[in-house]
């Protein structure tokens, strides 16, 4: 990514990874992503905001040298997650004199994580200011947005808050800024759904938090600045609410055709209720997309075949994940079809501890489904729209 000014004496020196495809190895990127670094030049003191995936030093290195940066004053460290901490070492080889600056557990973080040295770091607490002339950082903790450590700064005479992961979007894109564009905040969608969702109520709060002072743009570190905040912020309140939307997803799997049958049959009864309907045919999913999915969606009904007595292993795979992501669904039911017969349910079942939800009665068939089976269908159905008349 080239340097661009941000604003008077503010660059952005990161990087765009535009053909990253995975992230954590888990998250499927899509449009590729961004390691946004800043570098804020103040009357008197020079500091760095974060860093990039040291893969992508070079161009951060090369950003820096453009500028004519002789002196870093401060690293500012946001969240120890190596895609922003990692090029922090090189950093500090290349500026000895640079001071770390962050908060006492993501230094801690950082000391195991880089072994960066002891004596490198300054630490900072909740609100606490850092002036760099005729700048000033204010440095406010954000906890779990989405690590223990994670935090913020907002820069008071320019109105920019500096987020990090918070309100990030995994977009690579040669716009520097976000404007309206619907594509990062879909983006944005897919990455709070992966990292921030499993943390919705507190992430809530930290929304509540750094939105009592007024930001002109939010400068995050990944994806496009927003120079309209409103848009992001609006999103995150939506996303983080206690709101469902009248919506069923329905991931499944099915190895002969009876459990597609079965969820067909399930999409289109759906359809005539007024529902809105996701389906997933798990072994060609993107499994951001569903993740995205769950972070409105009412309703969560599974679909698999019984397989070896028990539940297919793509099933399982979005049962654990579901489980994980922690999203704020009301009602889970599962079917399925068996040839043998098995525990499928009850290992479902069993597999989503942390959702707070009611399950509606599943339906489970032998071989393929008949007619009195597709009416057990149609009273899970019935059963769903009653329960939805209590949201
Ligand atoms: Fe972008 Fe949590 O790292």
């Amino acid at each position: 990514m080239p340097v661009r000014s941000v604003k008077k004496d503010i660059f952005s020196v990161g990087s765009i990874h535009w053909d990253r495809r995975i992230f954590d190895e888990l998250i499927p990127l899509p449009d590729g992503t961004s390691y946004n670094a800043y570098l804020i030049k103040g009357s008197e003191k020079t500091a760095m905001i974060d860093s990039v995936d040291p893969e992508k030093w070079t161009e951060l290195e090369m950003n820096l040298c453009e500028l004519g940066i002789k002196k870093i004053d401060y690293i500012i460290t946001h969240h120890a997650e190596q895609d922003h901490s990692g090029s922090i070492p090189m950093l500090l080889k290349k500026f000895p004199e640079a001071v770390v600056v962050t908060n006492d557990k993501c230094k801690a973080f950082e000391i195991d994580l880089l072994h960066i040295a002891e004596e490198k770091f300054m630490v900072i607490k909740d609100n606490e200011t850092l002036s760099l002339g005729n700048k000033t950082l204010r440095f406010l903790m954000t906890p779990w947005v989405h690590w223990p450590e994670t935090m913020v700064t907002y820069l008071e005479e320019d109105k920019i808050l500096f987020s990090c992961d918070f309100f990030g979007s995994h977009y690579a894109g040669s716009d520097l800024y976000a404007g309206e564009n619907p594509i990062v905040v879909h983006g944005a969608k897919r990455y709070y759904a992966e990292i921030m969702m499993p943390f919705r109520t507190t992430v809530a709060k930290n929304v509540d938090k750094v939105t009592a002072y007024d930001i002109k743009m939010i400068a995050p570190s990944h994806g496009p600045i927003y120079d309209k905040p409103e848009i992001i912020i609006d999103a995150y309140r939506d996303w983080t609410s206690d709101k469902v939307k009248k919506e069923v997803l329905i991931p499944y799997v099915s190895m002969h055709g009876s459990t597609k049958i079965m969820a067909e049959y399930l999409t289109g009864r759906l359809i005539k209720k007024g529902f809105s309907v996701k389906m997933f045919n798990l072994p060609v999913t993107d499994i951001g997309e569903l993740a995205m999915s769950l972070v409105d969606a009412s309703t969560i009904i599974i679909g698999s075949p019984i397989v070896l007595a028990g539940a297919h292993p793509a099933a399982v795979y979005s049962a654990f994940l579901a489980n994980a992501l922690r999203p704020k669904a009301k009602f889970v039911s599962i079917f399925g079809s068996y040839g043998w017969g098995g525990k499928m349910v009850d290992q479902l079942a069993g597999l989503i501890p942390n959702l707070k939800v009611e399950i509606i009665e599943p339906v489970l068939v032998k071989g393929l489904p008949r007619a009195e089976d597709f009416k057990k269908l149609d009273q899970m159905i019935e059963s769903l729209e009653e329960k939805h008349k209590s949201l």
